[in-house]
């Protein structure tokens, strides 16, 4: 792999996405633009490297950026986070929220879309508790491609006995030859948008609860800090931010503090709502 083409691929990957590789992935970047510079017609990975460098339509840069996020993802993911959702986060939102009955989530670097369908179903669960009550859950990623997967909501049977109770599978989804569907009613609870976390989401409005979940851990430091200084302005100063296992704001940013009690989960501090102003 040329030298100046790979450290040129580097910068360009941070610049666009936030993705922070090293050089000792070239393995990993060759492995997965191989299949870009056959759809490009081009020879291989270090073409598509070269024409990155040089004059590169959207269309390669759109396809180059897919390929280089991960994707991996399930349903109901780590379980704990979704259980204290339910049980904590949830029950203090209904009372904050009597008037309008309305909550809105947004499942930032949402992936395939198991993330926002789990709490679209965990919510349904709840049944006469939440009668009236809208709950509306905005799904972003940065993959053009991941997001289509998302809106189908079409799942293989690997990926459906990944963290789906049985009783959910049967319940939500239909079976279609090899493919499991979601069914409507909970399909079109969720929507979803392409979004780069390096922008500003205000145009997504305002969310009581944010899932930022496996995201961070491919950004350096100040990116981080940058994408939870964001995050908070478009959260009340009683929201709740849910960040992934290995994730923390503690040493990266101070607008947001450990809610207590509740391990991954963050509430925005007073710093945050000042500088938000
Ligand atoms: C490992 S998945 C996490 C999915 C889900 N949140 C979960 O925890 O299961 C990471 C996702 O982040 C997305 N991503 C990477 N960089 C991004 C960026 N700059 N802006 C938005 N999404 C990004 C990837 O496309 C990928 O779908």
């Amino acid at each position: 792999m040329n030298k100046a083409d790979f450290e040129h691929f580097i910068g360009f990957l941070k610049t666009k996405a936030g993705i922070v590789i090293t050089t000792e992935k070239a393995y990993l970047v060759e492995n997965r633009l191989a299949p870009i510079a056959r759809k490009h017609g081009m020879a291989d990975a270090n073409e598509v490297l070269t024409k990155i460098r040089q004059m590169p339509s959207a269309a390669l840069v759109s396809d180059v950026l897919d390929a280089m996020t991960t994707n991996e993802t399930l349903f109901f993911r780590d379980q704990r986070p979704f259980d204290q959702f339910r049980d904590n986060v949830l029950p203090a939102l209904m009372e904050r929220n009597a008037a309008s009955k309305r909550i809105r989530i947004w499942c930032a670097a949402c992936s395939s879309g198991q993330e926002p369908y789990s709490l679209a179903m965990m919510f349904n669960e709840l049944g006469p508790k939440v009668a009236g009550w809208r709950l509306e859950i905005v799904g972003t990623d940065i993959s053009k491609t991941i997001l289509e997967r998302a809106r189908k909501a079409e799942y293989s049977q690997f990926e459906v006995q990944r963290g789906l109770p049985i009783t959910m599978l049967v319940k939500y989804f239909e079976q279609k030859g090899e493919a499991w569907h979601l069914k409507a009613d909970i399909k079109n609870k969720v929507s979803f948008r392409e979004f780069n976390l390096l922008e500003n989401p205000r145009a997504l409005g305002q969310f009581d609860v944010v899932f930022c979940r496996n995201v961070l851990i491919y950004f350096d430091h100040p990116t981080k800090a940058e994408i939870l200084a964001r995050i908070a302005g478009v959260m009340p100063a009683d929201g709740h931010l849910f960040l992934g296992g290995a994730e923390t704001v503690l040493g990266v940013s101070d607008k947001f503090a450990a809610a207590p009690g509740l391990r991954g989960i963050y509430v925005p501090t007073a710093k945050a709502a000042a500088r938000a102003a």
